[in-house]
C-alpha cells in the first residue's frame, strides 16, 4: 500500500527535475560530446585497424587470399584486374606497404603476426633481387639503369607496355625498406651479427665486396649516381626533378652511408654522405617558393606545386623519430604550411567538403580542425577510371597522410621538448589557433612548461582526428578501403582495396597511438 504513493513522488520529483533545471551550459555541454566522439573513433579505429592489416596482407604473396598466382614477394597494388586493372607490382608502391610490414615486425618480433610476416619479408628480399637484375623498358642492371623500371608483372616479369618511367623514387624507398628490415632483425637475433651464418644472411641484403649481389647496395649506388637526373613523379604522369624522390632519396643516402660504415665499406659511406649532402644544399632547397609561400612538387612545372605528394615525400623522407631537425621534416613550418594550403584548397574543390555533419559550421571560415577530404593535387583529373572532366576525388591515402604530418608534429616536438614558431609557419598556426585566446609569437619558442604548449598539442591531435574522422566516414561497412572516394556523393571509387590505402592508413593510426 505505501510504495504506490511512494512511486507517485519518485516519479513526481524526477519530472519536476526533468522540467526544471536548466541544460547545461555550452560549456560543459562540449566536453561531454568531444568524449563521446572521441570514444566512439577509438573504438573504430582500433577496429579498422585490425581489418587493414588483414586486407593489406590479402594483397602480398605469399599466402594473401588475392594473390594465388602471383610470384612469392609479390606486393600488389589493388586486386582490381580491369576497371582499372592495378594488378601489378609497383616498386615504389610494395617498398612502402612493406616497411609498414617490417613497423609491425619490429614491434613485436615474437607475435603471432610476426611468424607469418618473416616468411614474407624474406620472400620480398628475393623477388626484388629478380627484378632488379631483370632487363626491362628503363634498361639493364649493367649500368643499373634497370632499377628506375616502376612497374611489373605479378609473376615478377617486367611490364612491357608504354609507361611514365623512368622513376627514381623505387630503388630508394626499397632500399630503406631493406635497411630497416636488416636492422630490425639484428636486433631480435642478438649473436647473428658476428657469426658465419649471419654473414650468410646478410650478404644478399649488404656486401661491400660484392656490389652486384647486395641489394642495398645496388640501389644505393642508383640513387647516388642518378638523384640529380629527371624522371616521372609518383603519380607516373609529370617528368621533371620531383619533392617526393628528392626526399626519399636523401634519406636513402643519409641512412645508407650509416649502414656502409657499420659493414665496413668506408669509401661507400663517404660518397653516400658526400651525395646526400649535394642533394639537400643544392636540390632541396629549390622545392620552397616564396612567391607561393608553399612547396612545390615539381620543379619547373606548369602545375601550382600543391601535391599530397609533398606529405608524403616529408613522411617517408626523414627518419621517423628523429630529434635531430631534417630539412623539410613533416613538423617543418615548410611542410605544415604547405598541408594547410592543400587542405584549403581540396576543401573548397570537392563539394562533399562543404558538407559538413554540424550544419552550424557550414558558413564559417576554413578552420584547421574541420577535416577534410583530400585528393592528390588541385589540377587532378583522373576519376579512379579515367580521365573526367569534372576532376579528380579525394583519396584516402592522402586524407590519412595530412592526420599523420599532424601527429608526427606533435610527436616532435613534445620529443625535443620545444616548439620553435617561425614567421614562416605563421599562416599554419594562426589557422590552428583560430578562435584561441592565446596566440603564437613568431620567433618564440615554447616549451612544455609554458601554458600554450599543451593547448598547441592538443589542437594538433583534435586536427589530426577530424581528418581520420573524414576516412571513417566514407569506409563502406566492411571497413574495405579503396583508391578514392566521389567528391559529390562521397561514395568509394576507384581500385578497390588498395594496398597503399590500407598502409597509409596503419602509417596515421600508428603514429596517433605513439602519442
Ligand atoms: C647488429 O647488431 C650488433 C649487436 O648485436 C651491432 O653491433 C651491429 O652494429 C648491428 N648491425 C647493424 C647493421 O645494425
Ligand atoms: C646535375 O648536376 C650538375 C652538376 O652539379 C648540373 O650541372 C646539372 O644541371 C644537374 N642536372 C639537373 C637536371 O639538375
Ligand atoms: C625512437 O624513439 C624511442 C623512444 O624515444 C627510442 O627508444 C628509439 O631508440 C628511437 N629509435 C630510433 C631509430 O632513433
Ligand atoms: C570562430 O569564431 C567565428 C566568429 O565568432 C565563428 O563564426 C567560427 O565558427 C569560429 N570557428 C571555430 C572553429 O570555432
Amino acid at each position: 500500500m505505501l510504495l504506490v504513493p511512494f512511486v507517485l513522488v519518485a516519479y513526481g520529483v524526477l519530472y519536476a527535475l526533468a522540467y526544471s533545471i536548466p541544460p547545461l551550459p555550452e560549456s560543459w555541454q562540449r566536453p561531454l560530446q568531444e568524449a563521446l566522439s572521441r570514444d566512439s573513433l577509438d573504438s573504430w579505429l582500433e577496429r579498422e585497424e585490425d581489418i587493414a592489416i588483414d586486407r593489406l596482407l590479402d594483397n602480398v604473396a605469399p599466402g594473401g587470399r588475392n594473390v594465388r598466382d602471383a610470384a612469392p614477394g609479390t606486393v600488389i597494388a589493388s586486386p582490381s584486374r580491369h576497371h582499372p586493372n592495378y594488378y601489378y607490382q609497383w616498386v615504389r608502391d610494395a617498398a612502402i606497404t612493406t616497411s609498414t610490414l617490417v613497423d609491425l615486425y619490429a614491434e613485436d618480433p615474437y607475435s603471432f603476426l610476426s611468424s607469418d610476416l618473416v616468411p614474407i619479408l624474406d620472400a620480398y628480399t628475393v623477388l626484388q633481387y629478380k627484378l632488379q637484375h631483370s632487363n626491362n623498358p628503363s634498361g639493364s642492371f649493367d649500368d643499373l639503369s634497370g632499377l628506375g623500371e616502376p612497374k611489373f608483372e605479378a609473376d615478377g616479369s617486367p611490364f612491357t607496355g608504354s609507361w611514365g618511367r623512368p622513376q627514381r623514387d623505387g630503388p630508394a624507398l626499397r632500399a630503406l625498406t631493406l635497411i630497416s628490415y636488416l636492422k630490425a632483425y639484428n636486433e631480435t637475433h642478438s649473436s647473428l651479427w658476428d657469426s658465419d651464418f649471419g654473414d650468410e644472411w646478410f650478404r644478399p641484403l649488404y656486401d661491400a665486396d660484392m656490389p652486384a649481389d647486395s641489394i642495398i647496395k645496388a640501389d644505393l649506388e642508383y640513387v647516388s649516381h642518378y638523384w640529380n637526373a629527371s624522371g616521372f613523379d609518383l603519380w607516373e604522369e609529370v617528368e621533371g626533378l620531383h619533392f617526393f624522390t628528392a626526399m626519399v632519396q636523401a634519406r636513402a643516402l643519409r641512412e645508407g652511408a650509416k649502414l656502409a660504415a657499420l659493414f665496413e665499406d668506408p669509401g661507400a659511406a663517404a660518397w653516400y654522405a658526400l651525395q646526400a649532402r649535394k642533394l639537400e644544399e643544392e636540390l632541396l632547397p629549390k622545392f620552397w617558393s616564396e612567391r607561393n609561400g608553399h612547396l612545390v612538387e615539381t620543379l619547373d612545372s606548369p602545375r601550382g606545386g600543391l601535391d599530397c605528394g609533398l606529405l608524403l615525400g616529408a613522411l617517408h623522407g626523414t627518419e621517423r623519430n628523429s630529434t635531430a631537425t631534417e630539412r623539410f621534416a613533416p613538423y617543418s613550418d615548410e611542410v605544415l604550411v604547405s598541408l594547410l594550403a592543400l587542405a584549403r584548397d581540396q576543401r573548397y574543390r570537392f563539394p562533399i567538403n562543404s558538407a559538413p555533419s554540424d550544419s552550424s559550421n557550414a558558413e564559417s571560415e576554413f578552420s584547421l580542425l574541420q577535416g577534410t577530404g583530400v585528393g592528390r593535387y588541385p589540377e587532378d583529373v583522373y576519376d579512379g577510371y579515367g580521365t573526367s572532366p569534372r576532376g579528380g576525388n579525394p583519396w584516402f591515402l592522402c586524407t590519412s597522410s595530412v592526420a599523420e604530418t599532424l601527429f608526427r608534429t606533435v610527436e616532435h616536438a613534445v620529443a625535443v621538448e620545444q616548439l620553435p614558431i617561425s614567421s614562416r609557419g605563421m599562416p599554419f598556426w594562426d589557422a590552428l589557433m583560430e578562435n584561441s585566446s592565446t596566440s603564437l609569437e613568431p620567433g618564440r619558442t615554447y616549451k612544455p612548461t609554458d601554458p600554450e604548449f599543451d593547448e598547441v598539442m592538443a589542437r594538433l591531435r583534435r586536427a589530426g582526428d577530424a581528418f581520420l574522422v573524414v576516412v571513417k566516414k566514407h569506409t563502406d561497412a566492411e571497413g574495405r578501403l579503396s583508391e578514392q572516394f566521389d567528391r559529390w556523393n562521397g561514395y568509394e571509387r576507384g581500385a578497390e582495396d588498395l594496398t597503399w590505402s590500407y598502409g597509409a592508413f596503419l602509417q596515421a593510426v600508428r603514429a596517433r597511438q605513439r602519442l
